[in-house]
């Protein structure tokens, strides 16, 4: 059963389907088997299986002891960065392989900003023996360079897009042109809880095992936290912690992207700065200009420089279910590199984000967080390095 929140491919006004009609088998076809599967008990026990033996679930949730004295309350971690390949992304990657074998796809393309989902969809289709293609930014396959390599030894071709600010939002538009011109035989998988109805809901479906995990463990030590915390890049994450909570009392807080500011004209900080608006397929929050041009996000994490925001964050926020907060690619360098030395994570720049607004926020002391701990910073050592020489 999905959540009852969605209803025809919306949530509230946003969402939906913008697509064009080469791609309108596709979606109708993709919408059905999804539907299909997610209710087939044998599908759901091989997805649980390959969960369990391939990814590596479930991850641990564990309180960060030096991290909640130095932020003033208590902070349990979800260890996203545990699972293979090191972010949560793996979990949507082997769900939509396993999609796409059910329906007979013999090729799989992605986008990628920061080149964990590139990494995660690569791996799987190593495991299903596919053939892969990875759109990849420019700009994001310097800044990410091991993440590159790795795809490229897992077997996968990377084509880097050159339009735009060669990061995410162009990878994505190469990405659909191709299916345009494939769409006979290839599945697309998308990162994120982005995109034209069904992805948002099927992506952040695949991600809600790291919800479920956290509030089995938690009721089973008689915990109910108070706070939910995730950065948002497009959303996945954050939505795989927060949907077995929608329905409850605890708080809910996206960490956007401020980049450097959100007044600076230079940020990712889509749902604090933007405006409904059409973008890759769904109508959702966007940075966009006043004739309705997207604009240029920029994050130093590749994975939240994205101009756009899942539909269903943006009706969370506009509902007021959803706090959002902005953190700055300063703050986000700092707060990872003090985890790193609290508490022997080296965490994901995205990640960082979230990390940084618990140092920030106003607590009383008396509130329970549970942070997730999304990815692993082994692709950013380069960007903390610099920072770190920069400190001394
Ligand atoms: C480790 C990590 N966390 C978070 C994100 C942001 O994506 P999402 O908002 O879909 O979770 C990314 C994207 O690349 C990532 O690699």
């Amino acid at each position: 059963m999905h959540h009852p929140i969605i209803k025809h491919g919306y949530y509230g006004e946003f969402g939906g389907q913008f697509i064009p009609e080469m791609l309108r088998k596709n979606f109708i076809d993709l919408e059905a088997a999804f539907n299909e599967a997610w209710g087939d008990s044998k599908f759901q026990r091989a997805y649980s299986n390959l969960l369990r033996d391939f990814v590596g679930r479930p991850t641990p949730l564990q309180k960060a002891e030096r991290w909640s004295e130095r932020c003033g309350v208590e902070v349990w971690f979800k260890r996203e960065d545990l699972a293979h390949t090191g972010a949560h992304k793996i979990n949507n990657a082997m769900g939509q392989v396993l999609l796409a074998l059910r329906m007979g796809k013999r090729r799989i393309i992605a986008e990628t900003g920061a080149g964990q989902h590139g990494v995660a969809t690569a791996t799987a289709c190593a495991w299903a023996g596919l053939p892969c293609t990875v759109f990849m930014g420019a700009e994001d396959m310097e800044r990410q360079k091991p993440n590159v390599e790795r795809m490229r030894l897992l077997g996968a071709e990377v084509r880097s897009a050159q339009t735009g600010s060669k990061t995410l939002k162009d990878a994505t538009n190469e990405a659909m042109r191709y299916w345009i011109a494939h769409p006979e035989d290839t599945h697309y998988i998308i990162g994120s809880a982005v995109g034209p109805h069904p992805y948002p809901m099927m992506v952040a479906d695949f991600h809600r095992v790291i919800g479920e995990e956290t509030k089995a463990t938690l009721e089973g030590l008689g915990l109910q936290p108070t706070h939910l915390v995730a950065c948002l890049g497009g959303g996945s994450n954050a939505l795989g912690l927060f949907l077995p909570y929608l329905d409850d009392e605890t708080e809910l807080v996206g960490v956007e992207a401020g980049g450097e500011g959100l007044d600076s004209g230079r940020t990712a900080a889509t749902i604090e700065r933007g405006s409904p608006g059409i973008l890759h397929g769904a109508k959702t929050m966007i940075l966009q200009d006043s004739e309705g041009q997207i604009e240029e996000a920029h994050s130093i994490s590749a994975g939240l420089d994205y101009p756009g925001i899942g539909p269903l964050h943006s009706h969370l926020a506009a509902t007021g279910r959803l706090q959002t907060a902005a953190i700055s690619d300063g703050e986000a360098l700092e707060a990872g590199l003090l985890c790193t030395r609290l508490e022997g994570i080296l965490p994901a720049l995205e990640t960082a984000h979230a990390l940084a607004w618990t140092l920030k926020a106003d607590w009383s002391g008396h509130e329970m967080v549970v942070l997730n701990l999304s990815g692993r910073g082994d692709k950013d050592l380069q960007m903390y390095t610099s920072r770190r020489g920069h400190n001394e």
